[in-house]
């Protein structure tokens, strides 16, 4: 695929997959590296552009992340963020000192738009708020640099060397509470760079079918197809590219959502690929029988999940290739040494040992959530395909605390139907990034109309969150939790009172299991 290209160096800093999903936002595409990459590397990527992000280190101790001077001396423009900021400063000869005050979150900041990066953006103030985060600043900028934004306690919170094309924020215009960030960034794409925003979904569904007819010719593709976004937007992808030669095996464990399973498969009917899909809601239900312990629970659909697929996988024989849905999150999380388990995730796409095939194919590798989704609809895939929040491999086993039942899970479906209803209908679908009920073991006694009732606790969970990997509770107006409730206690047998879940994450978990 030939388009211009971006590298953000990574030096450890918690926005780093934000500033490169930005980037993408302004039409260019990049790539995260780490600071370790080879000057020579770099070279031969060719980019056009590169920004250091931030980090945790403070760049004068000797063991911090560092890179050589070379760096800028290759002609192609920087923008360091942060401690990408403080370390240009460090390596061309400024200083860089401990703040008196250090500066955290939201600050007032003030730019000079005379000639320079910020000069391009016109409906920008010369006052705004920018979100800091540091303990150290660069207290002398290096010769040839000019400072061109500062703040009350802070004499430089942006610098540059315009003639070497050399830029630097102290703080983090890929954040959305630093206005006109993301305008800044996309200034150092275009005006800097001369990036011209040649990275769009259309040119990349294009290319991307092109390049994997070239590479499949007549092969035999198969593809584990959960009907979530990723599966379900590598199934279109592929089938645009190749048609028939795919099939999608989609093993229906009974854990979808209420109706789910059907319209995975009504999806799919009119597509032009063999779709099969696996009713085995028995089979899983009977390994669950007197099992209550979360990680069990989970590992039994796992391993389950790989025989069910090998099972159908096997009657059509060898395949060529493996489709796993990987995208680029997953990419850049793995080369990032070893976090803790805290969940054993399942995840659909990874089979490979137990199926004979040649190769593996990942054909959205290199895309963020939400360029997936866009390339889902630039495919013709439904608005609620695409739209469909996360819902995790095990599904509503994991949201039914304790043993699982056939009575447990249609109340759990039932429920958390007409709480998703309810959250649409007050048009919090797309705000809230996912939002479900569940399930727990725990009874209680209420009173319906003359009788004492003893029944479920029922939780509704909602979370706001950019990752997933650290969440906020959604502050979902009372009017929409008292309706969604009141329907539930009326609507669905046994269940008669009901919680809303008010934790983060951390310290709990989206999930419950
Ligand atoms: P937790 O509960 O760990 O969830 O805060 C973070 C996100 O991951 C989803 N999740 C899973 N996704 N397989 C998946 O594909 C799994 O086994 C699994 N468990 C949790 C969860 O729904 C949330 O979006």
């Amino acid at each position: 695929m030939s388009h211009q290209l971006c590298i953000v160096l990574d030096f450890g800093g918690q926005y780093n997959q934000l500033i490169a999903r930005r980037v993408r936002e302004c039409g260019v595409y990049c790539e995260v590296k780490s600071y370790k990459t080879s000057i020579e590397e770099i070279k031969k990527l060719n980019p056009s552009g590169i920004i250091f992000t931030g980090g945790p280190n403070s760049v004068y101790l000797e063991e911090s992340p560092s890179i050589s001077k070379e760096i800028f001396e290759l002609g192609i423009p920087v923008l360091g963020i942060c401690y990408g900021c403080q370390l240009m400063a460090h390596l061309l000869g400024g200083k860089v000192s401990s703040c008196e005050t250090s500066e955290y979150g939201k600050t007032d900041t003030y730019y000079d738009k005379n000639d320079t990066i910020f000069g391009y953006i016109q409906d920008m103030p010369e006052k705004a708020i920018s979100w800091m985060s540091h303990t150290d600043y660069i207290s002398e900028v290096p010769e040839g640099f000019k400072i061109i934004a500062h703040t009350d306690n802070c004499p430089c919170s942006a610098m540059e060397n315009k003639e070497k094309k050399l830029y630097a924020l102290q703080f983090h215009p890929e954040v959305n509470h630093t206005e006109y960030g993301l305008k800044m960034i996309n200034s150092f794409l275009k005006n800097a760079c001369g990036f011209t925003g040649d990275w769009t979904m259309k040119n990349y569904a294009k290319t991307a079918i092109e390049d994997i007819k070239k590479k499949v010719g007549d092969g035999k593709i198969l593809l584990a197809l959960s009907g979530g976004v990723d599966s379900s937007v590598a199934a279109a992808l592929l089938s645009k590219a190749v048609g028939n030669q795919l099939t999608c095996i989609f093993v229906d464990h009974g854990f979808m959502r209420k109706n789910e399973g059907d319209e995975v498969e009504k999806a799919f009917a009119d597509w032009d690929i063999n779709f099969i899909r696996v009713n085995a809601k028995e089979q899983f239900m009977s390994k669950l029988r007197n099992v209550s312990d979360p990680e069990t629970k989970r590992k039994t659909i796992g391993e389950e999940f790989i025989r069910v697929f090998e099972q159908e996988a096997k009657k059509i024989g060898t395949v060529d290739y493996l489709v796993q849905g990987t995208i680029y999150p997953d990419v850049i999380e793995s080369g990032a040494g070893d976090a803790a388990v805290i969940k054993s995730h399942h995840n659909v796409g990874g089979l490979p040992d137990y199926v004979d095939f040649k190769e593996i194919i990942e054909p959205l590798r290199m895309l963020f959530k939400d360029e997936v989704r866009q390339l889902g609809i630039e495919l013709g895939l439904s608005e609620v395909l695409v739209w469909r929040q996360p819902f995790p491999g095990p599904g509503l086993a994991i949201r039914i605390i304790g043993e699982i039942t056939d009575e447990k899970l249609e109340i759990l479906q039932d429920a958390d139907y007409i709480f998703r209803e309810e959250i649409a209908k007050a048009g919090l679908d797309h705000k809230i990034n996912q939002y479900f009920a569940v399930l727990t073991s725990m009874r209680s006694v209420g009173v319906m109309g003359d009788f004492r009732t003893y029944d479920y606790t029922l939780a509704l969970r909602a979370v706001t969150t950019t990752d997933f990997m650290t969440a906020d509770f959604a502050k979902i107006p009372y009017e929409v939790l008292e309706t969604a409730a009141s329907r539930i206690v009326n609507e669905v047998n046994h269940i008669n009172r009901i919680v809303y879940d008010v934790t983060t994450k951390p310290p709990a978990t989206i999930e419950w299991e």
